[in-house]
């Protein structure tokens, strides 16, 4: 009996090209997924071209567009747009009736791409990758020497690009879920309490607790000049700059005492002293008060990693988190899945015992840790 031929040994008729061997097919499957990761990063600039051109917000609940209506409501150059709008159906971002030459934002991606406010908004991360690009040399460098690249030598799509990216999540969360599921924390703060948010940045989340608790004070420290600027404006035109300060400080050495709450967001893993900055809590802390540590839901295990979240929050790691740890003086290059158990050890051991985990979303695990 003749075995019947397979993948690697079927032959093809004479003039026929030979069907790819299993090897061959296993390649080009793998080249396909390569391409089109390659031209998804290719097209996410148009995608930031359109969140910061305000052309995805001109075009929700717009109807259809030709690229000559889209130019009358942005004052932009129509022959840009058809290009862009063209970019946007190959991608499938669009719909395009050819008969009369229009393009369509349907609503359900308006409200991915379009709305700042939607929780489902995530137009925003894609300001970061001009930052991330644009360090590419010093990465390279950094690779070479294992020295840093510190969080403000990166350029300032980063800093906005990571307030965007996070912003949504917050707005969704942070009150309604993440603070309520921490003992006692919202009736403390409706009373009126003091609040510390840490590695602030634009402080989108310090504003958002601020809203929520009229009866609280609210000061966010960061060592990034820039973000607390850009942060003091944000509560001036809040308005609430009455209550809520900004000011430049590193995590292992912010002022205060007496604070009922201190806050982490996603910036713990950032710091090559993260230590230190949990003992300046652990002595911050009111009798009874709490540090909330908001962390990337990644796994110490990169196998549990594989997921679009996982993919893009590993990236953000080997760009943005080890570097900028490597770029400060301390101990610790702890990159963005360290894992829960060596985070909580380095709360142990700065005298933050308790520790639990009161929240978790697909990008976030939310601990609160107290004496
Ligand atoms: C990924 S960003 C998060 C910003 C903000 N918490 C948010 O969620 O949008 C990390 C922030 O940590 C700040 N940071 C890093 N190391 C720090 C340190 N040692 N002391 C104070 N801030 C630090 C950076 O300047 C940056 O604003």
């Amino acid at each position: 009996m003749t075995a019947a031929p397979t993948a690697s040994t079927r032959a093809g008729a004479p003039g026929e090209a030979a069907a790819p061997t299993a090897e061959e097919a296993r390649v080009r499957e793998f080249l396909e997924r390569v391409i089109a990761d390659g031209a998804a990063a290719m097209a996410g600039l148009c995608t930031s071209i359109g969140d910061r051109l305000g052309l995805w917000t001109a075009m929700a609940g717009a109807g259809p567009l030709t690229p000559a209506e889209l130019a009358a409501r942005t004052g932009l150059d129509e022959r840009y747009l058809r290009e862009w709008l063209d970019a946007q159906v190959a991608g499938e971002y669009l719909d395009y009736d050819p008969d009369r030459g229009s393009y369509l934002l349907t609503d359900e991606r308006a409200a991915v791409l379009a709305d700042p406010d939607a929780p489902t908004y995530a137009a925003g991360m894609f300001t970061m990758l001009q930052a991330l690009y644009g360090s590419e040399n010093a990465l390279l460098e950094a690779f070479r020497t294992g020295e840093g690249v510190g969080w403000g030598e990166h350029g300032p799509a980063l800093f906005e690009g990571t307030a965007k990216f996070f912003r949504p999540g917050y707005a969704a969360a942070l009150v309604p879920e993440w603070l309520g599921a921490v003992d006692g924390m919202e009736e403390r703060l409706q009373r009126g309490g003091r609040v510390a948010d840490i590695g602030c940045g634009y402080g989108h989340s310090t504003v958002f607790m601020a809203e929520a608790y009229p009866a609280s004070r609210f000061h966010g420290y960061d060592f990034h000049g820039p973000s607390v600027e850009a942060a003091r404006s944000l509560a001036e035109r809040s308005g609430l700059a009455d209550r809520v300060e900004f000011d430049v400080a590193t995590a292992q050495d912010y002022p205060g005492e007496g604070y009922d709450l201190v806050t982490f967001f996603d910036c713990l893993h950032d710091m090559s002293d993260p230590g230190g900055a949990l003992r300046q809590t652990e002595h911050a802390l009111a009798d009874g008060g709490v540090c909330l540590l908001v962390e990337p839901n990644m796994s110490a295990d990169v196998r549990e990693n594989v997921h679009p979240i996982g993919r893009g929050m590993s990236a953000a790691s080997v760009a943005v988190c080890l570097p900028s740890a490597l770029a400060q003086p301390g101990p610790e290059a702890l990159g963005n899945h360290a894992g829960e158990d060596v985070m909580r050890r380095i709360a142990d051991g700065a005298g933050l015992h308790h520790w639990t985990l009161a929240a978790e979303s697909p990008v976030n695990r939310v601990y609160a840790v107290t004496r």
